[in-house]
C-alpha cells in the first residue's frame, strides 16, 4: 500500500459489518440443520477462512457480495454427515476457527480442531475454552496437535453436555462465545459469570434467540442460558463493525478533516469518542436514513491535545484501537501513555511508528509517545491486523511517500480499507499483494 501524506480527509464512510461478530455468528450456524442466512458480513479474509472451516465440517455455504463488494451475505446449511475436524491448514491462519469447538461439541458431541499454536501479539492460550468446555462432561485430549472433543452419553443415549455455573478466571471474549454456543444446547440451565461484555457477543447472543436458544442478560457480565434441545434456522444482519469505524475516526483526528461515518454504533465507541473530544476533535452524532451516523471534524491547523489510553475489556478502551490511537498521539502535542493489559505483545507498530519519525519509548506493557512529531514517510511492514491500520494512518500524515509492506494483514479485517480511504481524498494505492 504506497500512501503520500498530507491530505485531510472529507466526505462520508460507510462502515461495514463487524469482523468479530461474524465469526462467531459463522461459528453458530453449526448448531443446526436449518439453513442460516447472515447478512453484512464484512468482505474480508477472515470471513472466508471460516466460511471454509465450516465447509470442511460439512456446510453447504454460499457467499453473495454487496453491490459495492464491501459486504457479503452468507446462506449457510450444517446438513451433511462430515468427520467434524477442523483442519491446521485453515485454523493456523486464524485463531477464531477455535470456536467451531462448543457448537461441534454441543450438536454432534464430537469434535477434531487444531491448536491454534503462535500468535504475532501475545501467547492466546486457549485453556478457559478447554475448561470450561470440559466442565460441561467434554472429554478433550491433545494429540497430535489437535483438541479431540467427545462427549459421552447421557441416559438416552445421546450425546450431551451438561449445564455449568461457571465463573471465568478472567475476561474472554472467545472463552465466552464457545461456552454461550454450547450452552444454548446442553442439558439444563448454564449460568456464566465474568462473562465478556463486548457487543459483538450480545450480537452473537441475538442470533441465538433468533434460533431458538433461551439466553438472559444479554450485554451483562452474568448470562443465564436454558439449554434445549434443537435450534432452528435464522437470518440476521451482524452489527456494524467498531473497530473499523474507531479505525477511521483515528484516521481523521491524525489526518485532519470532516467525515461522516454511516451505519455506525456510537455506543460501541463510546470510549474512543470521549478521547478524540478532549483530544480536540469535534464529534456529533445524528440520526442519518441508514441508521446512526458519526461526524468528526478536526479543523485544519488545530493542535491536537496528548491524551492517556489503557486498554481493559468493554465498555472500556479496546486492545483492538490501541496502534491506531498510538498513530494518532504521535501528532498529538504533549506526552501519552499507553498502557496494554489484554495482550503481552501488541506494540510491535511502535517501532515502525518510530522509523517513521515517531518520538515514543516502550517500558513493559506502557508506551509513552511525545508528540507531535514530524513524521516523514519511508517503507514500513505491517505485523498484525490493528499495527498495520496503524501504520496506514501515519502514512496519512507523514511527509512523502509511505509504503506498508505485508498488506495481506489488513486484508483479514477491513473491506475495501483503501477504497474507502480514497473517496474521503486519501493519496493511497494497493501496488500489488493479492486482494480477498
Ligand atoms: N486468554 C487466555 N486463555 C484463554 C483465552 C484467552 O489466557 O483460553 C487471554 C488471552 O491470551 C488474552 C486475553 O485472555 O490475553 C483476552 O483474550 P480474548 O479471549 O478475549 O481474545 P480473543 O477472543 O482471542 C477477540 C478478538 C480480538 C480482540 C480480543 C480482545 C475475535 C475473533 N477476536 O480475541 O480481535 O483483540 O477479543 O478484545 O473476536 C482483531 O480483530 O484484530 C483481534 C485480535
Amino acid at each position: 500500500m504506497i500512501i503520500e501524506g498530507g491530505n485531510a480527509l472529507e466526505g462520508r464512510i460507510r462502515v461495514s459489518g463487524a469482523k468479530n461478530a461474524a465469526l462467531p455468528c459463522l461459528a453458530a450456524a453449526l448448531l443446526t440443520e436449518e439453513p442460516v442466512t447472515l447478512s453484512n458480513l464484512p468482505a474480508v479474509a477472515d470471513i472466508r477462512t471460516m466460511v471454509k472451516v465450516l465447509q470442511a465440517l460439512g456446510t453447504g455455504a454460499e457467499l453473495t457480495p454487496s453491490a459495492e463488494g464491501f459486504e457479503l451475505t452468507a446462506a449457510l446449511r450444517c446438513d451433511q454427515p462430515s468427520e467434524h475436524k477442523a483442519p491446521y491448514e485453515l485454523v493456523k491462519t486464524m485463531r477464531a476457527s477455535v470456536l467451531v469447538l462448543g457448537p461441534l461439541l454441543a450438536r454432534f458431541g464430537q469434535a477434531t480442531v487444531s491448536l491454534p499454536g503462535g500468535c504475532a501479539i501475545g501467547a492466546r492460550p486457549v485453556n478457559l475454552h478447554l475448561e470450561a468446555l470440559g466442565r460441561m462432561g467434554a472429554r478433550l485430549d491433545i494429540q497430535h496437535g489437535y483438541i479431540l472433543g467427545s462427549v459421552p452419553l447421557n441416559e438416552k443415549g445421546q450425546p450431551r453436555l451438561k449445564a455449568i455455573d461457571h465463573t471465568f478466571d478472567m475476561v474472554s471474549v472467545g472463552a465466552t462465545e464457545n461456552l454461550l454456543m454450547a450452552a444454548a444446547l446442553a442439558e439444563g440451565t448454564t449460568i456464566i459469570r465474568n462473562a465478556a461484555q463486548e457487543p459483538e457477543i450480545g450480537d452473537l447472543a441475538r442470533l441465538l434467540v433468533k434460533m431458538g436458544a433461551r439466553i438472559e442478560g444479554i450485554d451483562t457480565a452474568t448470562l443465564t442460558v436454558e439449554g434445549v434441545d434443537r435450534l432452528h434456522g435464522a437470518e440476521h444482519a451482524v452489527i456494524p463493525d467498531r473497530i473499523e469505524a474507531g479505525t477511521y475516526l483515528c484516521a481523521v483526528a491524525a489526518a485532519g478533516g470532516d467525515v461522516v461515518l454511516e451505519r455506525v454504533a456510537p455506543d460501541h465507541v463510546r470510549s474512543l469518542l470521549e478521547l478524540l473530544e478532549r483530544a480536540g476533535c469535534a464529534i456529533t452524532e445524528r440520526i442519518g436514513q441508514d441508521g446512526p451516523q458519526i461526524r468528526i471534524i478536526r479543523e485544519r491547523g488545530q493542535k491536537l491535545r496528548s491524551k492517556d489510553a489503557k486498554t481493559v475489556p468493554f465498555p472500556g478502551f479496546p486492545t483492538d484501537l490501541q496502534a491506531q490511537f498510538m498513530a494518532v498521539m504521535t501528532t498529538a502535542h504533549g506526552i501519552s501513555v499507553i498502557s496494554e493489559h489484554i495482550f503481552e505483545n501488541r506494540f510491535q507498530h511502535a517501532m515502525e511508528l518510530e522509523r517513521l519519525g515517531a518520538n515514543l519509548r516502550i517500558d513493559g506493557p506502557t508506551a509513552i509517545v511525545a508528540g507531535p512529531a514530524p513524521l516523514t514517510g519511508c517503507t514500513v511492514m505491517a505485523t498484525d491486523l490493528r499495527a498495520s491500520a496503524a501504520l496506514v494512518i501515519a502514512g496519512l500524515v507523514a511527509e512523502g511517500k509511505t509504503t506498508v509492506d505485508r498488506i495481506y494483514h489488513l486484508d483479514r479485517g477491513y473491506a475495501g480499507l483503501e477504497k474507502k480511504l480514497q473517496a474521503v481524498g486519501a493519496r493511497i494505492e494497493r501496488v500489488g499483494g493479492g486482494r480477498v
